[in-house]
């Protein structure tokens, strides 16, 4: 076993720890917990799962494609999001959506090759009224522009390597 295998073993064994009962009834809070330890669901993560809650790995992994919020293929350490709401579609997202993808070099849904952005859309969030909008890590940018956007993650991303 190698020292990254040995350390992730050890860093699931932590999460499957806060659930003592083996409750298989836990899986999807389980699941939450290594992938928010992780960023993904990890192999070992998966089936180390499914051992401690004496489930099939076939079935830990099908709640892994039922839930849509699962991930498990390595994520980047940001996520920037574009609704593509109606409201925000019209007043144009879709543009947004163009130069994220173009910045980035990465579809909608796909993840940057050295792991530092996420780009994702998303249908209405609920504040139609400052759209069009992105959300970077969990922050509303509202009446964005493209230009705006391109400012927003080139920055994000020029931090990151300067770190
Ligand atoms: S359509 Fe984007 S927030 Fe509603």
């Amino acid at each position: 076993m190698s020292e990254t295998q040995a350390t992730d073993t050890g860093r699931v064994a932590a999460v499957l720890a806060r659930y003592p009962r083996h409750d298989p009834g836990d899986l999807v809070n389980i699941l939450h917990d290594l992938q928010a330890e992780f960023r993904y669901l990890t192999e070992t993560a998966l089936q180390e799962a499914a051992a401690y809650l004496g489930l099939p790995p076939a079935q830990v992994y099908g709640v892994t494609t039922f839930y849509h919020g699962f991930h498990t293929e390595p994520r980047g350490e940001h996520t920037c999001t574009v609704c593509m709401g109606t409201a925000c579609h019209v007043r144009g997202a879709p543009r947004l959506l163009e130069q994220l993808e173009r910045d980035t070099g990465v579809a909608a849904g796909g993840t940057t090759p050295d792991l530092s952005l996420n780009v994702e859309e998303v249908s209405c969030v609920g504040a139609c009224a400052i759209g069009p909008l992105v959300i970077l890590d969990g922050d509303t940018h509202g009446h964005m522009t493209a230009d705006d956007l391109s400012r927003l993650v080139t920055k994000l991303l020029d931090n990151e390597g300067r770190e």
